[in-house]
């Protein structure tokens, strides 16, 4: 390694302290954080990160969809850049580590290289940028890696206009009042516009804990897709309308419920997993019949031809479960992605820090999809997994110690800081 990476200093307690004043900028109360996209409580986060950066040292500039850089300036004349970065919103009712141990983590982390080149003199040859991917979670729009979709190009301008939260309102008008007036065409990046990109995240799953490993060094992260599925029927009133004249949608939805969980169990292997995860039935009232019931379904796989089977499988039983209810049913792509590879460079570079950190590591796959997925599109990218107890997130319960979240940071500066090539 060309750098003395002994010599970074984390300051362990700052970015507890920055996780836990985030935590209570929420629309819930502690433990339960809920942060969704151009909420309020979401703009206040903006702001207060914002601030954290500038004070730090950062230079700060937002593009047309929130996506927020903090720029450590190499200070030399190409703009050559390396990023870390990841996400502050929150899905309902979830936890405080998800996105914001890499986003606050990664802020600790570009302080840690400020001072230690403050101190030592040295420089950096490439820019280092923490970004805070607007919407990693899909909660507003349904779609999730809002920001490091269009960052990447994998989701047009024109697709990402109509988008519309479940209020119905589209995301240029909701994007506007949030002050975020710029073109979203100039959001994409040109490809390698970044030499490398490096997210830390909570492994949200139990290997690491399990196994007493400090570091997971994710070499794959694994492929999400998800529909939207809406059966109608005619209504009508609960007492009046006698069973053998219904055509009631919530049938058919709720075959096909089990259906998902059950195509996913018989056609997939252990990394398949299939979600129902919203269910609105229209107009919810307790002696209406329903009118209109729809599913949202996240299915997802490291294999994409098991995926596509278990779709396959769920799109052919919604239409006979919905045909045979006399309730049609319309199904609607949100997302089909494939899965990333993180690049092996990287992979070296993590690993050769955490052996001179003496800091235990294995490599894993990522079955939670991050900014990562994306950004493996543009530009060379890998990921730094910490432990988290008991495998828990986008619960309350979420929980990640100081002291593996110091550990990961280390990782991740040194990571940097060798990514970034400091010269004397
Ligand atoms: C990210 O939050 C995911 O659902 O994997
Ligand atoms: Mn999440
Ligand atoms: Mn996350």
């Amino acid at each position: 390694m060309s750098i003395v990476i002994h010599s970074l200093e984390i300051n362990a307690r700052r970015i507890q302290s920055d996780l836990d004043e985030l935590s209570r900028i929420s629309d819930c109360e502690l433990p339960c954080v809920t942060r969704i996209l151009w909420t309020e409580k979401d703009m206040e986060a903006r702001s207060w990160l914002k601030r954290k950066m500038k004070d730090a040292g950062l230079v700060v500039r937002e593009d047309a969809v929130g996506n927020i850089f903090g720029r450590l300036d190499a200070e030399t004349n190409d703009d050559a850049a390396i990023a870390t970065g990841s996400h502050n919103d929150a899905i309902p009712y979830s936890g405080m580590y998800d996105g914001t141990v890499g986003v606050l983590g990664g802020l600790e982390a570009l302080r840690a290289i400020g001072e230690y080149l403050a101190k030592s003199g040295n420089s950096l040859s490439k820019s280092i940028d923490l970004i805070m991917f607007t919407a990693e979670e899909p909660t507003r729009f349904g779609i999730g890696c809002l920001g490091s979709r269009l960052m990447a190009g994998t989701l047009s301008p024109e697709q990402a206009r109509l988008l519309k939260d479940s209020a119905g309102e589209a995301l240029d008008s909701i994007r506007n009042r949030a002050n975020y007036i710029g073109e979203l065409a100039n959001v994409k990046l040109n490809k390698n516009f970044y030499d490398a990109f490096v997210e830390l995240h909570i492994e949200q799953g139990p290997l690491l804990e399990a196994a007493g490993v400090q570091i997971g060094i994710v070499t794959a992260i694994a492929a999400p897709s998800s529909l939207r599925v809406k059966f109608e029927g005619p209504g009508g009133h609960a007492g009046a309308v006698l069973m053998k004249d219904r055509s009631d949608p919530l049938i058919p939805a709720a075959k096909l419920i089990l259906e998902i969980h059950d195509a996913a169990h018989e056609l997939g292997g252990d990394d398949t997993v299939a979600t129902t995860g919203v269910v609105k039935v229209h107009p919810g009232a307790i002696n209406s019949i329903p009118r209109e019931v729809v599913l949202e379904i996240d299915i997802r796989d490291i294999d994409m031809e098991r995926r596509g089977q278990v779709l396959a499988r769920v799109q052919e039983k919604a239409q006979a479960f919905g045909d045979a209810a006399k309730t049609p049913a319309h199904i609607e792509w949100i997302n089909a992605d494939p899965p990333a590879t993180c690049d092996s460079k990287i992979l070296d570079t993590i690993q050769k820090v955490c052996d001179k950190f003496e800091f235990s590591s294995q490599k894993m796959i990522s079955r939670a999809y991050h900014d990562s997925l994306f950004m493996a599109q543009i530009c060379p990218t890998a990921m730094i997994f910490i432990p988290c107890r008991n495998g828990i997130s986008h619960r309350p319960e979420e929980y990640a110690s100081p002291e593996s979240i110091e550990v990961g940071v280390k990782t991740l500066a040194a990571t940097l800081l060798e990514l970034a090539q400091v010269y004397e």
